[in-house]
């Protein structure tokens, strides 16, 4: 395991996916009875963007600083939540922080140190569990939630060429387990054609109510660079095409840079 998220926290896939993932949460939180959020490859929880990893790469420079600087209105709820967490908030922390009453979260994270971190951060929240656990089998062994009503977010790290090929089958198992569950599933866009192939296998798969929202900082010419970025969403909830559209516009608008193919793009995969 070599992927440390801390080198790339709050860099423009990050933005995409939390600011995501905060209406998705607050769209859930519409209803009063009470939710359960699985967090499948959970990091440490937050990231001093001050601190040697994130300061090296400056990644968040391109990202959540010129986001916080611009201020978006789309982005507001999450903004706010990034200000008011201090560290930059990763998932966890973002999902954390929007738990009501009866809700909990879930956390798996495999790497010893990053799970130990997380494990002390949430260790006065009984509402959330941390598990030193693979991911992809807790897809099985923690779903489905007593709750009834739930988010999975799975975020892997995509070091392994086979990784999207895991998602594909992760899908697959979670929504067999947890049929009216809210699925979260990012994915790097370096090369077309695996996100491609990805899709078709998700097309393919038999599973209704598919919606992708891309975002691309540049044509994907270059597979050494993560040029972009998506999240597939499993039973989005009501309006979600919509507000991810407008969230993603407004973050292009905010930290792109002009390069030749930059997009945003919403699209129905599979029907209801
Ligand atoms: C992209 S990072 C997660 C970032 C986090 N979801 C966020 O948005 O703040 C992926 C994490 O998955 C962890 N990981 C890798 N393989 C795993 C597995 N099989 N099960 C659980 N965690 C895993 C890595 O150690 C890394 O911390």
């Amino acid at each position: 395991m070599n992927y440390r998220h801390a080198f790339h926290a709050g860099n423009f896939a990050d933005c995409m996916k939390h600011a995501l993932l905060v209406w998705l949460l607050e769209s859930l939180a519409r209803k009063p009875a009470p939710f359960f959020v699985l967090d499948t490859h959970a990091g440490t929880g937050h990231y001093d963007l001050d601190a040697v990893p994130a300061s090296r790469t400056q990644e968040a420079q391109a990202g959540i600083l010129r986001l916080l600087a611009a201020d978006p209105e789309p982005l507001a709820p999450y903004l706010a939540l990034v200000r008011r967490l201090g560290l930059y908030p990763g998932s966890p922390s973002l999902t954390e922080a929007l738990l009501r009453p009866g809700d909990t979260l879930a956390c798996c994270e495999l790497h010893p140190e990053d799970s130990a971190e997380l494990k002390h951060l949430f260790a006065r929240n009984p509402a959330v569990a941390v598990h030193r656990r693979d991911g992809w089998e807790a897809l099985r062994g923690l779903l489905p939630p007593k709750q009834k009503r739930g988010l999975i977010l799975i975020d892997p790290p995509y070091e392994r060429p086979d990784e999207f090929s895991s998602m594909a089958k992760g899908l697959a198992l979670g929504h067999s387990r947890f049929r009216t569950g809210v699925f979260a599933a990012w994915y790097p866009i370096k090369r077309l054609a695996q996100v491609r192939q990805f899709l078709t296998e998700m097309r393919d798969s038999g599973i209704r109510d598919v919606v992708t929202a891309e975002f691309l900082l540049r044509e994907p010419l270059d597979p050494a660079r993560l040029n972009g970025c998506g999240l597939l969403v499993v039973n989005p909830p009501y309006q979600f095409e919509d507000h991810a559209r407008d969230i993603l516009t407004a973050l292009l608008a905010a930290i792109g840079t002009g390069e030749p193919g930059q997009c945003v793009s919403v699209t129905r995969l599979a029907d209801e």
